[in-house]
């Protein structure tokens, strides 16, 4: 020590000292590599971002090659020129058994392709060669053209500094003299090599999404879907695939998700030689996408991501990357950036159904306004001549019976109680007990001379149609220019049936597949640009819509018409591992439960819920007292802590699913400075009691102290301890935590 003193004697010069060798440091520590690189020599394109390194290169074919996307390698790792890998016998051409970025099908490919063309004269053999590159800012475009035709695909990249997840999208171009038919267009294929894995996705049903699958991966294809013109209940675009078996906290996970609302697919394929393809955009199912000269097709972006930290580093990954890249009406940028906690609304759908009218909706809403709701929202029932789900869908007018003075008198009671309104449209749709379908019953989905088959009474406006746009359009744009409306909750409630466009020739028709998908992404963004303070939930009959296209416009989502406090536990837990719980609206409604008729207590139901983003759809005008005074001090907490539980990091410490008689999560937010526990007990068995909870992300010297939400620790539990002792001693629940759908809450912040 002595011997490094002699520079600096004084205090103050030691410290100037060492600042500006901290300085000299930083300016002569090696570079971070580029977000994005080309080395000419090997011909390999090089992303890094986050933890995460993903390396591509043109091998000596011309073919692009994958070679490496997992945690970051050191900037002095080169890699070499990529080298195909070899013929597997007679029968696997090199072609099929080299990971492509982007393989056409043609030559001899039997692994699933990224693109599959027909040209005009018949030929159907497409071969991907490297043309040319450009480096962007955080990416890179790469432009393959086909060995000798001039079909052009450009595959851009990019990659998020802060999560390392990449965003990869192609543009399919003809600049051939004849047109050109796609048949099949993927946004990406990712590739991984020869290994155990396991695959996680999401599959389910109307009242019954969001239930994860895991299952190891076997050789051949599986295939996740939608073919019905929109996201879907039945599987959602999202996967993760991990080296061995599932682990929530430890292992390597590769995870992707499809930002489309449309027809989608996402293939898994272990091939020949045991590594794993996926490949994912436009489902090609009754697909064909006619470009004609000098036209080109863009495909979804295809965003894909690596944790090593297992399902549920992948799962925070994602929120952040939500939080700060994709959802709309952000304030600030960068990492930083976020949009603000959603507002606690109350919904009058489970208490009126279409019985909506003005006396009984102030009634709600004077109620509401008591409790310490921010935002009252009306749903379906309010316009044309709808009384039931038989008639009225299209007709945007508000119903005069109902509302004899338009919606000003409610809206302006909903404002003297200090809440903002929403109201619920279904723009897409429409009933044929309509006026809208009696002056254009062209404007629907369907094939002449076919039947036009109604679900929930209804058929589908055929969105693609530029008349229907404008028409959408307008309504909407009218509603909101003339109402003081905050926000809409955008609902369709049945998917696509005899999907033709009859407005085009034959060969064009197929169009309608991605038009319709675009046209609603148009129509919503103009709606932002023209009412920047319109906020936007995306519903379908539940969480039929729900993906990272259509949160770029909604603020929010509806995961499910299913409001059973303990359904939700398993269904909030599965939309987690894809989505953030700033966007999971959840609200607590009647007991018993009108799809279960199970009976659960009020503090049940509000913590259930409180777990995502917090909503009222109770009949409140029924609610005694004693509950009023529950749920207003319940709100009143949640609000205290609402930032750290819908955008803190997200720890899923006891799994609901299968049946677990336990459950519990834990949020943290980025400061590490408050964390919010959830506790929930199915039904205690054999006087089990609560496992001891060992918290995660918390800072181990911090001290934190714990108030309980609603709750009691076990007596003897400190009030004020390390980040150590929450982590590794654990949390001990009070033994008489015990019953049948129990719940408990705790917050901890950093003394
Ligand atoms: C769908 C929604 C519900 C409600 C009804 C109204 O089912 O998911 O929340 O809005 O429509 O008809």
């Amino acid at each position: 020590m002595g011997g490094s003193n002699k520079a600096g004697k004084h205090p103050m010069l030691k410290a100037i000292t060492c600042g500006l060798l901290l300085l000299f440091a930083a300016i002569i520590t090696p570079a971070q590599p580029a977000a994005s690189a080309f080395d000419a020599a090997s011909k390999v394109f090089r992303l890094d971002g986050g933890n995460v390194s993903y390396l591509f290169g043109v091998n000596p074919r011309g073919e692009l090659q994958q070679l490496y996307w997992g945690g970051k390698l050191a900037a002095t790792d080169n890699f070499k020129q990529a080298v195909p890998l070899r013929e597997a016998a007679s029968f696997d051409s090199s072609y099929t058994t080299t990971p492509q970025e982007y393989a056409g099908w043609g030559a001899g490919l039997y692994v699933e392709p990224a693109l599959k063309v027909t040209f005009a004269e018949g030929n159907r053999d497409l071969v991907l060669h490297y043309d040319s590159h450009e480096l962007t800012q955080n990416g890179v475009n790469v432009v393959l053209k086909d060995i000798k035709r001039y079909v052009f695909v450009t595959l851009h990249y990019s990659i998020d500094p802060e999560s390392g997840i990449l965003a990869r999208l192609a543009t399919i171009e003809n600049r051939e003299p004849q047109p050109v038919r796609v048949e099949e267009a993927a946004a990406a294929a990712w590739s991984l090599p020869p290994a155990h894995y396991s695959l996680n996705y999401l599959t389910g049903r109307w009242a019954g999404e969001w239930t994860l699958n895991q299952e190891t991966l076997h050789p051949g294809e599986r295939v996740i879907e939608s073919r019905r013109g929109s996201t879907g209940h039945q599987a959602n675009p999202w996967f993760a695939i991990q080296t061995g078996d599932p682990d929530e906290e430890h292992g390597e996970v590769w995870f992707g998700a499809l930002a489309w609302s449309g027809s989608w697919r996402i293939t898994f394929e272990q091939d020949q030689l045991d590594a794993v393809r996926v490949v994912g955009g436009f489902n090609p199912f009754d697909f064909g996408y006619v470009l004609h000269p000098g036209q080109s097709l863009e495909t979804p972006i295809f965003y894909g991501g690596y944790s090593s930290h297992g399902l549920g580093g992948a799962s925070r990954l994602l929120h952040r990357f939500e939080i700060s890249q994709i959802l709309p009406r952000r304030v600030g940028t960068g990492p930083s950036a976020a949009p603000k906690p959603r507002p606690v609304i109350y919904n009058s759908w489970e208490a009126t159904e279409m019985n909506v009218t003005e006396a009984g909706q102030i009634a709600l809403a004077e109620k509401a306004a008591a409790l310490g709701v921010d935002r009252f929202v009306m749903d379906d029932g309010w316009f044309g001549q709808r009384k039931t789900d038989h008639a009225g869908l299209g007709d945007w007018y508000v119903n005069s019976e109902k509302f004899p003075h338009g919606l000003k008198p409610l809206i302006d009671k909903v404002h003297s109680l200090h809440m903002d309104f929403g109201l619920w449209v279904e723009p897409e749709m429409v009933n044929p007990d309509s006026d809208l379908y009696r002056k254009h019953p062209e404007w629907v989905l369907n094939m002449p001379g076919r039947p036009r088959s109604e679900a929930r009474n209804q058929l589908v406006l055929n969105l693609a149609r530029p008349d229907v746009r404008a028409y959408v359009l307008s309504f909407l744009d009218k509603l909101l220019t003339e109402n003081d409306i905050a926000f809409l909750k955008w609902d369709y409630n049945r998917n696509w049936s005899e999907p033709g466009w009859d407005q085009l020739p034959p060969t064009e028709q197929k169009k309608v597949y991605v038009e319709f998908t675009r046209n609603l992404y148009f129509i919503l963004a103009e709606l932002k640009r023209r009412h920047p303070k319109v906020e936007l939930e995306s519903c379908s009959g539940g969480g039929g819509r729900v993906d990272l296209g259509i949160l770029k416009y909604a603020d929010e989502v509806w995961p499910s018409d299913n409001t059973d406090p303990f359904d939700r536990l398993t269904q909030q837990d599965g939309f987690t591992y894809p989505y953030t719980a700033q966007v999971m609206m959840a609200w607590v409604t009647d007991s018993p439960h009108w799809l279960n008729k199970r009976s659960t207590s009020l503090t049940y139901r509000m913590l259930s819920s409180m777990q995502g983003s917090l909503g009222i759809g109770a009949n409140i005008t029924k609610w005694t007292d004693e509950e009023t005074a529950t749920v207003k001090r319940l709100i009143a907490s949640y609000h205290e802590a609402q930032p750290t539980i819908v955008q803190g990091d997200l720890y899923r410490l006891i799994s609901p699913r299968n049946g677990s008689e336990f459950s519990a999560t834990q949020t943290v937010n980025r400061g590490k400075s408050q964390s919010v526990v959830f506790a929930f007990i199915h039904s205690t068995q054999e006087g089990r009691t609560f496992p001891k909870l060992k918290l995660k992300g918390l800072d181990p010297a911090a001290q934190y102290a714990v108030t309980p939400i609603d709750g009691k620790l076990q007596p003897g539990s400190p009030e004020v301890a390390s980040g150590a002792y929450w982590m590794n001693h654990g949390m001990d629940m009070s033994e008489e935590f015990r019953g049948d759908f129990q719940g408990a809450a705790f917050r901890l912040d950093k003394k």
